[in-house]
Formats: C-alpha cells, structure tokens, sequence
C-alpha cells in the first residue's frame, strides 16, 4: 500500500507545482508516487487498498478547476463505498475571496461521505498570505508521510 495516487485539480498551474513539489519528498521517504493531472476514476482500481493526495485549487466562485469536474462527476456516479480510500487533502486558494478553498473542503466532504477515509488534517494554503505554496507545503508535509507510516505500520 506504498504507492501515492497525486490527482491534480488546477487552472492556472499553481496546484500542479504544489504536487510537483510534494513527489521528490514522498520518494525520499519511500513511496512510488503517480501524478494525474488528469484524474480519471477508470484509472485508479477502487477494488484494492488506495491512498490519495489531493491537491487542488479553488476557482470560480468556489468551483473545482475544470479539469478536476470530470473526475467528481466519476466519483458521483460509483455506487459502492470508498472504505478501501485513504486520503489528504491540500488546497490552495485565496482568502479575499469569501469562497476560501471551497473546492478542497467540498472534495474533502464528498470524500469522506463516500466512506474514505481522510490521513491527517487537511492543509489549505493562502495564496494571499503565501505566494510560493510549493514552498510552503514543504512545511506539512513530513506530518503527512509520519501519518502514512503509521498506517502502512499497523
Ligand atoms: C478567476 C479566479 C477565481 C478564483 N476564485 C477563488 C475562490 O472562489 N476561492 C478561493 O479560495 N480562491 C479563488 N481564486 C484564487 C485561486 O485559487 C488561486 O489563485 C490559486 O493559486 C490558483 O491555483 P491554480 O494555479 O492551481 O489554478 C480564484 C482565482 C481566479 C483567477
């Protein structure tokens, strides 16, 4: 249960440096990671034990990037429970908007709805306090991978 499925939502590209960012570190710590910056359910096997990392900003008022709206359409649509999905969370998005990371909260909760279950605490990083988010979620990371460990532990 080593391998990371990264599933990018962005616009402008700013999610993606994030995931980018994230990848060198879940390596060095030991796990095969994927990047889909065009997450597709039909490529992700619900059928044996996953882990996600979402990152994902929010755009519109409040929406999901156009290339992530495909893949919650998918998730709609699946009818059985996501027991076997464990998950994170990073959003980013920009708190003079009175829609701050609604996406990523929105996917968090359809998320855990849907019976996955959620690693640590997710992470929304302000665009408007921290212009570098690729920087910035260097800092949340290491908690992530010591959640990981304790689940690939048990
Ligand atoms: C047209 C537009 C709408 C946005 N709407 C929101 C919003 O509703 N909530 C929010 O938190 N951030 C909002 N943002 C800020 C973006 O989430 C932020 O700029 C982010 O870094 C973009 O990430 P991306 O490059 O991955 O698309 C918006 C930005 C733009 C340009």
């Amino acid at each position: 249960m080593s391998n990371i499925q990264i599933l990018v939502g962005s616009t402008l590209g700013g999610a993606e440096y994030v995931a980018e960012a994230i990848q060198p570190l879940l390596e060095e710590a030991g796990f095969d990671s994927e990047l889909h910056f065009d997450p597709d359910l039909n490529s992700l096997s619900l059928q044996q034990d996953q882990i996600w990392l979402i990152c994902i900003s929010t755009h519109g008022a409040g929406d999901y990037p156009e290339n992530f709206k495909p893949f919650v359409e998918q998730l709609q649509q699946v009818n059985a429970p996501l027991n076997d999905v464990r998950y994170g969370v990073v959003g980013i998005g920009d708190s003079n908007y009175d829609t701050y990371c609604e996406a990523s909260k929105n996917i968090d909760f359809l998320l855990e709805d849907m019976g996955a279950v959620r690693l640590g605490e997710r992470f929304d990083i302000d665009v408007a306090e921290h212009p570098i988010p690729e920087d910035h979620v260097l800092e949340w990371i290491p908690m992530w991978i010591e959640d990981l460990n304790d689940i690939i532990e048990d």
